[in-house]
């Protein structure tokens, strides 16, 4: 993103909460953990499901539980539910005990998973979503991509993070070419109006019609 739209765009997009500033600011720069998404991606995350008035979420990818505060205080607000997925048994800990250390452990249903496994399990179960958040591998989009768009109820949205890959200079091809692929396949599937916005690394959303 150009630097001075980035720059204007800060000075806007505040964080809402003491938790997820301290969540995003002190995992900054860490090898070890895969990144929290953006701020600005965060807020947009918790405007969506306060707009729609979502009260059943999923999350595939918690990483340090990040994504799943901004989740998580908007369905507080809603009177709904985070369902967030991961399989790192350090990451899921970490998220485990950042998501307490925020109050906001009554709103969240933590699940250690892997995420193909887990969206299985709920479709067995028959549940729907009204938001489904995918931030996890970025190969298991295509894998998983019929049993979320099953998991997302009619009306319901897919918000897909990280899915301009393909054009970010400093991602790995393989990376974006995953993404490409999943782009290729959601704008093309007309049980679904799909739209794309430019902010964090990309997000694709998809509307289930
Ligand atoms: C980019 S991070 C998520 C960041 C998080 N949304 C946030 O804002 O803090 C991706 C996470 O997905 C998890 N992950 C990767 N592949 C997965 C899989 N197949 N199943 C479940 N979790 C997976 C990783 O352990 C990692 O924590």
């Amino acid at each position: 993103m150009d630097k001075g739209f980035q720059e204007y765009l800060d000075q806007f997009v505040e964080f809402t909460s003491q938790y997820n500033k301290e969540i995003y600011y002190g995992n900054q720069g860490r090898d070890d953990i895969q990144a929290p998404v953006e701020p600005e991606i965060g807020r947009f995350l918790a405007f969506i499901v306060r707009m729609t008035g979502a009260r059943k979420v999923l999350e595939l990818g918690t990483g340090v539980g990040n994504s799943t505060i901004w989740l998580a205080e908007a369905v507080k607000e809603t009177g709904g539910n985070v369902t967030t997925v991961d399989n790192h048994p350090r990451t899921w800990k970490e998220a485990t005990a950042n998501i307490e250390k925020s109050g906001l452990g009554e709103y969240v249903t933590m699940t250690h998973s892997d995420a193909d496994e887990a969206v299985r399990k709920l479709r067995e179960q028959n549940l729907q979503f009204d938001i489904i958040f995918q931030d996890c591998a970025k190969y298991i989009y295509t894998v998983i991509y019929e049993d979320v768009a099953a998991l997302v109820r009619k009306g319901g949205i897919i918000v897909a993070d990280d899915t301009m890959f393909p054009v970010c200079a400093n991602v790995r091809e393989n990376l974006g070419r995953h993404m490409d692929r999943y782009n290729r396949q959601m704008f093309a599937d007309r049980r679904f109006f799909s739209t794309m916005l430019p902010i964090g690394h990309g997000m694709t959303l998809s509307w289930k019609r």
